[in-house]
C-alpha cells in the first residue's frame, strides 16, 4: 500500500479562503469581485459533484488521451550511471503539453457559469493553442493575449491559434511577454466580465485560480503515483517539474505531497545567469510581494518594480510564482533549484538521442536537473520527470542554437520561394 503522512493535499483543496499560510489571496479591483467568487463557488460545487468529476476524466480521456503513461529512459539513466529516471508523458496530449489539463476543466466551469466568451494569456503558446483546441471543442469565441516578443519567437502556435478560430491579439507594452499578456487580459476581463470567462493559464493569479488548476492537474500524480508503483513496487525517491507560474509541478507534485519519503524538486529557468534580467529563477532569487492579484514571490527591482526575466523557454519566462508552490517551499515540503539555458539544451539533447523523445525546454530544464541529480544516486534510487510538453514548438529556438547555418539556409530558401510566387 502507498502511505501518507502530513496534510498538505487536504489543506490546499479546503484552503477556500485562497490563503496558503501568508500566500495567495484575491488582490483584485471590486468589479471583478462577483465574477470571481462566482468562478469560486462553481468551482467548489463542481468537484463535489460526481457528474462534473466523471464528465472531466471522460473529456480528458476522449479529446486529449489520458491517460498519459511513465516511460521509464532505460538508455539515458544507463549512460548516465546512477538513479532511474522515469518520465510523465504529458507530452502526449492533445496540443503538445498539460495545459490542456486546466482548459478542459476551466472552460467546463465557464459553461456551466453560462458564459460565452473566453479570453486567455499565453507565453510559450501551449496554453493558447490549448485554451484555442478547447474553445473550438466546446463551441467558444476565443481571444489569446500574447506578449509581442512571444507572439514573434513562437509563430508557428500562433498560426495554430488562429487556425483554431482564436483571435490572437499581441501586447505591446512593458517587456511584451507573459506578464504583459497577464495584465491586457484581466483588463479585457474588467471591461467585460459578464459574459467573459478569463481562462488562466497556470496555479497563478488571485483565488481560485490556483486552487482550481491544481486541482485539474492533480491527476498527473495520481497517475503517476500508480504507474511507478506498479512497475518498481515502491515510490519514487524525487519527483521534479519545471516551474514557470507552477501548474505542471503542482499537477505532477500533488498526489506525493504527503508522501514523507519523497522529495520534491521545482526547476526554475537559470537563464544565463544570476544578475537580474538574465534568468526568471523568482523562488531562487525573488522577493515576496503581490501582484496580479496575489501574494507570493516575484522578480523585482530594488524599488519594488517588476524586473526584466529571461528564459530560452518562453513558458518558464515569467516574474510570479504560484502561492501554492511558495508556500509549501515556506514550509520546507518543495526545495528549489535552477537550470541554465546551456544544461537545458544539453539535456533536450541527450534525451532525443538515447530515448527519441523530443521534450519541450520547458521540461527539459527539469531534466537537466534530474541528470545531474542521477549522477550521485545510486540504480535503486527513483527520479521521476514531469515530462510537461512536447518540443517541436521549440524547433525554431532550438535550430537557431544548434544548427544556425541550417537554420538560415532553409529560412533563406523559404523567402526566396515566397517571393517566386
Ligand atoms: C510545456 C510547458 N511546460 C511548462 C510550462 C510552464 O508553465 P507551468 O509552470 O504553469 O507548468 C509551460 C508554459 O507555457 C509549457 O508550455
Amino acid at each position: 500500500m502507498i502511505e501518507t503522512n502530513t496534510n498538505y493535499k487536504t489543506q490546499i483543496l479546503e484552503a477556500k479562503s485562497g490563503y496558503f499560510g501568508r500566500f495567495g489571496g484575491a488582490y483584485i479591483p471590486e468589479v471583478l469581485k462577483p465574477n470571481m467568487d462566482a468562478l469560486s463557488q462553481v468551482f467548489f460545487e463542481s468537484i463535489a459533484d460526481k457528474n462534473f468529476v466523471n464528465s472531466f476524466k471522460k473529456a480528458c480521456n476522449d479529446f486529449s488521451g489520458r491517460p498519459t503513461p511513465v516511460t521509464y529512459l532505460e538508455n539515458l539513466s544507463k549512460q548516465i550511471g546512477g538513479a532511474k529516471i522515469y518520465l510523465k508523458r504529458e507530452d502526449l496530449n492533445q496540443t503538445g503539453a498539460h495545459k490542456i489539463n486546466h482548459c478542459i476543466g476551466q472552460i467546463m466551469l465557464a459553461k456551466r457559469l453560462g458564459k460565452t466568451r473566453i479570453i486567455a494569456e499565453t507565453g510559450a503558446g501551449q496554453h493558447g493553442y490549448a485554451t484555442a483546441s478547447v474553445c473550438a471543442r466546446f463551441g467558444m469565441e476565443c481571444t489569446i493575449y500574447m506578449g509581442q516578443k512571444d507572439y514573434d519567437r513562437q509563430r508557428p502556435n500562433v498560426f495554430w491559434m488562429e487556425t483554431l478560430g482564436a483571435k490572437v491579439i499581441p501586447v505591446q507594452f512593458g517587456s511584451q511577454t507573459l506578464n504583459d499578456a497577464v495584465i491586457a487580459a484581466f483588463k479585457d476581463l474588467i471591461a467585460h466580465p459578464e459574459e467573459t470567462h478569463y481562462l488562466l493559464g497556470s496555479a497563478v493569479g488571485p483565488h481560485p485560480y490556483p486552487v482550481l488548476n491544481t486541482w485539474f492537474q492533480k491527476m498527473v500524480s495520481e497517475e503517476a503515483k500508480e504507474q511507478v508503483f506498479k512497475i518498481e513496487n515502491k515510490l519514487p525517491d524525487y519527483v521534479t517539474a519545471c516551474v514557470g507560474g507552477g501548474s505542471n509541478a503542482l499537477g505532477i507534485f500533488f498526489d506525493f505531497l504527503d508522501d514523507e519519503s519523497v522529495k520534491l524538486v521545482g526547476i526554475e529557468a537559470g537563464g544565463k545567469g544570476k544578475t537580474p534580467g538574465e534568468h526568471a529563477a523568482k523562488v531562487s532569487y525573488g522577493k515576496e510581494g503581490i501582484f496580479e492579484g496575489y501574494h507570493s514571490y516575484f522578480l523585482q527591482a530594488e524599488e519594488g518594480n517588476i524586473s526584466d526575466t529571461h528564459s530560452i523557454s518562453a513558458g518558464l519566462d515569467y516574474c510570479g510564482v504560484s502561492p501554492i508552490l511558495a508556500y509549501l517551499h515556506s514550509e520546507g515540503r518543495i526545495q528549489f533549484d535552477a537550470a541554465s539555458d546551456v544544461q537545458t539544451l544539453d539535456a533536450m539533447k541527450m534525451i532525443a538521442k538515447y530515448e527519441g523523445i523530443i521534450l519541450a525546454l520547458e521540461s527539459s530544464h527539469s531534466l537537466a536537473w534530474a541528470i545531474e541529480k542521477a549522477k550521485g544516486l545510486s540504480n535503486e534510487e527513483i527520479i521521476l520527470v514531469n515530462g510537461s510538453g512536447r518540443g517541436e514548438k521549440d524547433l525554431f529556438i532550438t535550430m537557431k542554437h544548434l544548427q544556425p547555418e541550417s537554420l538560415q539556409f532553409f529560412m533563406e530558401k523559404q523567402i526566396s520561394e515566397l517571393r517566386d510566387e
